[in-house]
């Protein structure tokens, strides 16, 4: 019995390699955000695992070597935070990936992030789109599922 709770224990605190654990929160899809598209063809258009993966690392690079918001992303577990982003956009783009991550409140309270800020971290999405050479129709849909969660990632 006391084996059974000791690995039960275990089987809750093990983490991804490199991250860092987080308050404890229900696990849903709809912590996306957004609903995905029906079909495979955006995900095809973002070329898939690969190229999501790709522009996801470049996104976070480029946040954390940008003057205007890289103060916000210093001391922050960005091991995860690739990760969750690389599912998130999977699962949005009708990849068929599950989303692990917090909703985008809970991920973003007293971050302090307004609206310029948000508006610099699209502008580099942008650039890493335009980097893996994506289709600017499917950019555009993309960045149409994003726009409305400001409402819970920008602070007032
Ligand atoms: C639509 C826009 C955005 C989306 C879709 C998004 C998505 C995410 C996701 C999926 C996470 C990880 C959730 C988790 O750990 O469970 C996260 C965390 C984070 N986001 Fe955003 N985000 C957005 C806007 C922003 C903006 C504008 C900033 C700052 C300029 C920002 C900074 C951060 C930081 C620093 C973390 C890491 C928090 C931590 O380690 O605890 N995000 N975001």
């Amino acid at each position: 019995m006391l084996i059974v709770a000791a690995l039960l224990l275990q089987a809750t605190v093990i983490l991804p390699p490199g991250e860092e654990p987080v308050e404890p929160y229900t696990q849903s899809d709809v912590n996306a955000g957004a609903k995905p598209f029906r079909d495979d063809t955006l995900w095809k258009a973002f070329h898939e695992s690969a190229g999501v993966s790709r522009i996801v690392d470049d996104l976070v690079t480029r946040n954390q070597n940008d003057p205007r918001i890289s103060d916000i992303f210093r001391n922050q577990d960005t091991v995860r935070l690739r990760r969750t982003l690389k599912e998130q956009f999977c699962y949005i783009l009708g990849g068929g990936c599950t989303y692990t991550g917090r909703d985008m409140k809970t991920a973003h309270k007293n971050m302090g992030v307004q609206r310029a800020d948000m508006a610099a971290l699209v502008e580099n999405l942008q650039a890493a789109m335009r980097a893996e050479r994506i289709p600017f129709g499917a950019q555009n849909r993309l960045l149409a599922k994003l726009a409305p969660m400001h409402r819970d990632v920008v602070q007032r």
